[in-house]
């Protein structure tokens, strides 16, 4: 797999040094209160993993299935709630975590339909990756990961269809990989 990568961008200590200061801020900004985190699928499952065991607040865990990539490298722009249900956010403070920013629209729409039908308390946002980049919807995550450029990532969860999430660190893929073979 390494192979298909054309570089490390984030080594796995970088990463583990990174979630312990966002675990810091995180716990700080909630202090004592309890937290609904919704961990958008399949991306920020092992993004969620590692950072929510550096915080010890009363939590609870939800996840929701999203998608707009549909298997490319470019946003499709049409963001898919595969499960239309949201679990029940009334009055409760929820951290929506993502694996990574690029055009903005996914967590624009969880967002928005948090706020349209959640009801929560309050509604935050939390990516491991911004990409420096104009967004397409507006959408400003209180807690950031890394900022990066504008490239084709995967590993630690981010996929190629569906292929190196497993891969410990986040790498540049070789963009012969996916040249060709085209968007989805
Ligand atoms: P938007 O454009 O809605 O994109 O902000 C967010 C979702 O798109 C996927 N995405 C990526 N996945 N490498 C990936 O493996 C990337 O470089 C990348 N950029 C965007 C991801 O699912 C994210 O949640």
């Amino acid at each position: 797999m390494q192979e298909d990568l054309d570089r490390v961008l984030f080594e796995e200590d970088a990463i583990r040094v990174r979630l312990d200061a966002l675990a810091a801020e995180i716990t700080a900004f909630y202090s004592n209160r309890e937290l609904t985190v919704l961990a958008l699928l399949n991306g920020s499952l092992i993004f969620a993993a590692d950072l929510l065991r550096r915080v010890p607040l009363p939590l609870r865990i939800d996840c929701l299935r999203v998608s707009s990539y549909h298997g490319g490298t470019e946003s499709s722009g049409v963001v898919t709630f595969e499960e239309q249900t949201l679990p029940d956010l009334r009055g409760r403070h929820v951290l929506v975590l993502d694996d990574i920013l690029d055009t903005g629209r996914t967590l624009h729409a969880v967002l928005e339909r948090l706020s349209e039908v959640g009801a929560p308390l309050s509604a935050e946002a939390c990516v491991l990756l911004s990409k420096r980049r104009p967004r397409a919807a507006h959408c400003e995550p209180r807690f950031v990961g890394f900022e990066m450029e504008d490239e084709f990532v995967v590993g630690y969860g981010l996929d190629y269809r569906e292929r190196y999430r497993n891969l410990p660190y986040i790498g540049v893929l070789k963009p012969q990989i996916y040249c060709g073979s085209g968007p989805g």
